[in-house]
């Protein structure tokens, strides 16, 4: 079958490898029909996560039908129409009995490369690190879906790949950033990032009933695709975050602060961000957290801070004693996805939202590899791509 595969650094071909099999009887074999590339993709593309292997194939956001099932898997027959959760989960150990789907206790295979890296293993997750299972994506032909009784969504007849694709992941991933607000009418939610990620943070916001919500980018077309939604907008080019953030909010700042930006933050000149890449570039720090910064200082007191944005490792000259004394409430991780698709595909189902809006890009998996420059560089007014295999 024809994939997408990560050769390092900046390198991603598409390639012919070996059609996947059944390994155990819980699996499924999907064909996929869509599959999206994701801002967590672009962390692997420009070589910040640690735990790659040349030639593994890559993708975490996907959906497509059912072409055989194992012996013991019940869910599924073959013909069904499933999206497929980024992450791996057994539906039985203590976290996902609990809802912590992201941190199952049983899907990751290298569980001791898990324990090592962070105290204690996370989920197995689709086409990424080594670090949480290295389990091939779906940015191919056909994937393996372990686990398949449990993750994968059925979807009903009459909506569009385009419509439930993001259910995998980064619908999800804006509404449990929203959700972890605990959003009250008289509040103000500042999402930073206006990519994907940040446009379904601010969607979320407004539905939970934000007062405001305010979005912060430096890319007009992103920002203008938020304010379609109703947010106000802050260019980070043209403005003092800070100072804006103030005034919108009475000098008192935004209650709620959802960084939807992660390791990868830029910042035109700011003095932090010259030093964070400094640091990176010699080794020394592993992650450029710019936006936390900001957030823990313009953050309201009693405020809550939520991230879906990924780190990876290491973060330096964080104003920790700010957020102390402010007594700020850090809420942050990988998406527990299946805690919330349900809910999300009625509203899809009842119209209140239609997840296609976000997308700018559909083309063949081949073209693949030059689009993920296009999504990262932002060029052509790339908001988010959807692939075909
Ligand atoms: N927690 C999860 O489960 C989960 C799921 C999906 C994605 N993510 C993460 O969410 C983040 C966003 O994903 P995406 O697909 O939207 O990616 P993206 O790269 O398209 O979007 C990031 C946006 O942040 C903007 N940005 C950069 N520096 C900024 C700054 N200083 N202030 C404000 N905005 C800034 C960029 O211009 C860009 O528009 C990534 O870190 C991704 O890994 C997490
Ligand atoms: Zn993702
Ligand atoms: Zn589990």
């Amino acid at each position: 079958m024809k994939a997408l595969c990560w050769q390092g650094k900046h390198k991603i071909t598409y390639e012919t490898v070996p059609d996947p099999k059944i390994e155990e009887p819980r699996d499924a074999i999907i064909k996929v029909s869509s599959c999206a590339i994701c801002g967590s993709d672009l962390h692997l593309f420009d070589g910040f996560m640690p735990g790659m292997e040349v030639g593994d194939i890559l993708g975490h956001e996907f959906m497509g039908e059912v072409m055989e099932v194992g012996s013991e898997n019940k869910k599924l027959k073959v013909g069904d129409r499933v999206v497929v959760p980024f992450t791996i989960i057994c539906g039985a150990c203590d976290q996902c009995k609990r809802g912590n789907f992201s941190v199952c206790e049983r899907t990751n295979r290298n569980k001791a490369l898990g324990d090592t890296a962070f105290g204690h293993t996370t989920a197995g997750l689709f086409g990424y690190s080594h670090i949480t299972g290295g389990y091939p994506g779906g940015q191919a032909e056909y994937v393996r879906v372990p686990y398949a009784d449990v993750g994968p969504v059925k979807i009903p007849d009459g909506l569009t790949d385009e419509q439930v694709l993001f259910l995998g992941d980064i619908f999800p991933t804006g509404w449990q950033a929203a959700a972890y607000c605990e959003i009250e009418s008289t509040d103000t939610v500042a999402v930073w990032g206006a990519g994907p990620v940040g446009q379904f943070c601010v969607r979320s916001a407004i539905i939970m009933g934000a007062k405001q919500v305010v979005i912060i980018d430096n890319v007009p077309e992103r920002l203008t695709m938020a304010a379609a939604a109703g947010a106000i907008v802050i260019n980070f080019d043209d403005d003092s975050v800070l100072d804006r953030l103030n005034e919108l909010t009475q000098g008192k700042g935004p209650e709620k602060c959802i960084d939807a930006v992660g390791l990868e933050a830029h910042a035109t000149g700011s003095l932090d961000s010259i030093y964070d890449r400094a640091k990176q570039a010699v080794m020394l720090e592993s992650d450029r957290p710019h936006v936390l910064r900001e957030m823990m200082y313009v953050c309201r007191p009693a405020g809550i801070l939520s991230i879906p944005g990924v780190y990876g490792g290491l973060i330096d000259k964080i104003p920790f004693g700010a957020a102390m004394n402010k007594g700020l409430t850090f809420r942050m991780g990988q998406t527990h996805v299946n805690r919330w698709t349900d809910d999300l595909l009625r509203r899809i189902q009842e119209g209140q939202i239609d997840p296609s809006f976000v997308i700018t890009h559909t083309a063949g998996l081949e073209r693949g590899p030059e689009l993920y420059e296009t999504f990262r560089d932002k060029k052509d007014s790339c908001i988010k791509v959807v692939l075909k295999p």
